[in-house]
């Protein structure tokens, strides 16, 4: 069947190249794409967010499946639209989407299922807010409740910090109606981590672990950006850790959605934090997260097209979803700047990638040269027995990559002491 994958980022091209493999798929299309898809997909352009225009193309064309990458477009309701145009779509419905369009309805849901997260208080209200900052401890963490594209989250030293996040969110509107409501949260240290999950509606498969490194420079310095690298497996989660995750977070969720009605199918992303009291939840995302799913499709040894149909009609089984053992590692090549301000348009010149999978981000193509075009733009990819060997093999691979002032973490998956390594 023909496919039409939605964005544009290294998740959707890392989609793309997987999809592009299975016996399942005809034609392939991304909208808009990058200089990468171009590659292996016809690159179509519309915006990802443009429901409206992606329905009558993908009628006009004949597309079988829609796989949207992003989450905008999922919380505003693309699925529905494209399955009212008679098409099928990855990704979950408007009303099960919500959770990622607000913090407060996944926090209320997390309550009601006694899945463990950070204490919290929600409010519409700036003098609320204040009043109820005054007595508590610092730090504390104030989010807009709506889509912010990831920006809308203030790990608050003082009563001064809050206060200022407070005014930004909800007097400046720097969100604009994503700040009407803001929640505050108690904040949690450990180890942050993620469990994605393909949803079908009945139950939940979680993806192998991965691990994403969010701060711009090396050893966690700078500003949070979109993401620097990932690696997968990530070996905080072990076995008793998975079962933990299992038993304590998403049987609880699933018992949730069930008891509740939500017809989750598509990708369930858990954010979570390993806390001393055992893993607690962060948020929801759902969509698959970037740069996790650079790290993860290379170990993917299942037809994910296959995967996503299951996923749509209700019947994934835990054995639908086999990995590699080999481990994986992502680096991510950013502009000079990211995650400020950058120049775009430098020339790219990408050389041998000697077994490494190159997934383009902010490409394109310019009279026949690749050039960059946004701050995040490259993700180099490699897999191997080891992380070791598969960190040797990315980096080696990000050595023959050049653009001027491209910039990357030297210190992506090195061996911290963990164990197997
Ligand atoms: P979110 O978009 O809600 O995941 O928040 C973005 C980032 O802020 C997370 O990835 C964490 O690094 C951090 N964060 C969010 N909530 C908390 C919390 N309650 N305690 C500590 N850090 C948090
Ligand atoms: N890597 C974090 C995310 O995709 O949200």
């Amino acid at each position: 069947m023909d496919i039409l994958i939605v964005g544009s980022g290294a998740r959707e091209h890392a989609l793309a190249a997987k999809i592009a493999r299975s016996p399942l798929s005809g034609k392939l299309y991304c909208a808009p794409g990058n200089g990468g898809t171009s590659q292996i997909a016809e690159n179509v352009a519309i915006a990802a967010t443009d429901a409206n225009a992606l329905v009558a193309f993908a009628k006009k064309a004949n597309i079988g499946l829609a796989v949207i990458g992003p989450e905008e477009p999922l919380v505003n309701g693309i699925v529905d639209a494209f399955e009212a145009g008679g098409i099928m779509a990855f990704g979950p419905r408007k009303a099960a989407a919500a959770f990622e369009g607000s913090k407060k309805l996944t926090k209320e849901f997390l309550m009601r299922w006694g899945v463990p997260t950070a204490a919290y208080f929600a409010t519409a209200s700036y003098s609320e807010a204040e009043a109820y900052l005054s007595d508590q401890s610092f730090p504390i963490v104030i989010k807009a409740d709506g889509l912010a594209a990831g920006k809308g989250v203030y790990i608050c030293e003082s009563r001064q910090e809050a206060s200022k996040a407070l005014g930004e969110i909800m007097l400046e509107q720097r969100f604009g109606a994503s700040g009407d409501l803001v929640v505050i949260e108690e904040f949690l240290t450990g180890e942050e981590t993620s469990a994605l999950c393909f949803a079908d509606g009945k139950s939940l498969v979680p993806l192998e672990s991965s691990k994403d490194y969010k701060r711009a420079y090396d050893a966690d310095e700078g500003p949070n950006t979109g993401g620097m690298g990932a690696y997968s497996p990530n070996s905080i989660i072990d076995a008793p850790m998975a079962d933990a995750i299992n038993n304590e977070i998403l049987n609880p969720i699933m018992q949730g959605f069930i008891a509740e009605g939500i017809d989750y199918r598509g990708i369930l992303y858990v954010g979570l934090m390993i806390t001393g009291a055992g893993p607690k939840v962060l948020e929801f995302n759902v969509r698959f997260g970037d740069p996790e799913t650079q790290a993860l499709m290379p170990r993917l040894k299942s037809d994910l097209v296959d995967i996503m149909l299951k996923c749509i009609n209700g019947s994934l089984k835990a054995g639908d979803v086999e990995w590699s053992s080999d481990e994986s590692v992502c680096i991510v090549i950013a502009s000079e700047g990211y995650p400020d301000s950058y120049e775009v348009g430098r020339i790219i010149s990408l050389g041998e990638p000697g077994g490494a999978e190159i997934f383009h981000a902010g490409t394109k193509l310019e009279n026949g040269r690749l050039a960059t075009s946004g701050g995040r733009v490259l993700s180099v990819s490699a897999t191997g027995p080891t992380r070791a060997k598969a960190r040797e093999k990315a980096y080696a691979a990000v050595q023959h990559i050049n653009f001027s002032g491209m910039h990357y973490r030297k210190d992506i998956a090195r061996e911290m002491g963990h164990k197997g390594n």
